[in-house]
């Protein structure tokens, strides 16, 4: 769990640097620390007109190269949402902290590349059990039992995996606190800017 003290996070925030700042030490950490919300965050898609949300593990977050990645079934029906229409917003909330933070971007679909190649020899032989099922995600099937991944050789299942990287160009940081909100938008348009919202 994200620590407020461990973290020294501010009780108030007088600066918009300061929402920047705690925006990265949360998802920084949330990368390794799967007890935190921010691990799981939402990740959403627009196709055929439509919305779709999902919960996907952080696995990276860079600051500087405003960049989150996440890994996925190549079978999966995000896949064709991304490659057809590539904006993307990511979203998380820890109740805990009072923190939402929201960044609006687009993500690329990696499939058998250098950046796919690296991801899968990083991760661990359970998250690699995964992509070991048969059939690929989102298939319509009677008897779940049969999709149990019993039998597999790990390395066998690269052939399902799949990297997102989300390159985000706006993050918004909301702190709800009584004694008063604070919202902040930070944008990476053609020179950086930032700003306060109403709450
Ligand atoms: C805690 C949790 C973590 C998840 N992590 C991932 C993930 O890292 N990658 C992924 O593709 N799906 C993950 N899922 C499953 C997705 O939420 C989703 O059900 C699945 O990817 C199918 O989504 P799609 O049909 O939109 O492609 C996770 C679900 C939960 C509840």
């Amino acid at each position: 769990m994200i620590n407020k003290t461990k973290f020294n996070l501010p009780e108030v925030y007088s600066t918009l640097e300061e929402t920047l700042e705690t925006a990265e030490k949360i998802l920084t950490a949330a990368v390794d620390d799967a007890k935190t919300l921010f691990h799981t965050p939402v990740v959403s898609s627009l196709y055929n007109n439509q919305i779709t949300s999902r919960v996907m593990v952080l696995r990276e977050f860079c600051l500087e190269d405003r960049k989150m990645r996440f890994h996925t079934d190549h079978r999966a029906a995000k896949i064709d949402h991304f490659n057809e229409i590539s904006t993307a917003s990511v979203i998380g909330y820890d109740p805990e902290l009072k923190i939402q933070i929201k960044l609006q971007g687009n993500i690329s679909a990696h499939y058998d590349d250098e950046i796919t190649r690296s991801a899968w020899d990083q991760s661990t032989s359970r998250s690699k059990k995964c992509y070991s099922v048969k059939g690929g995600s989102s298939k319509e099937i009677t008897n779940p039992e049969d999709y149990d991944i019993k039998d597999f050789e790990v390395e066998e299942g690269y052939k399902n995996f799949s990297v997102l990287v989300f390159n985000f160009y706006s993050l918004e940081f909301l702190y709800l606190k009584s004694s008063g909100h604070r919202r902040a938008v930070h944008k990476w348009d053609d020179k950086y800017q930032s700003t306060w919202l109403v709450p």
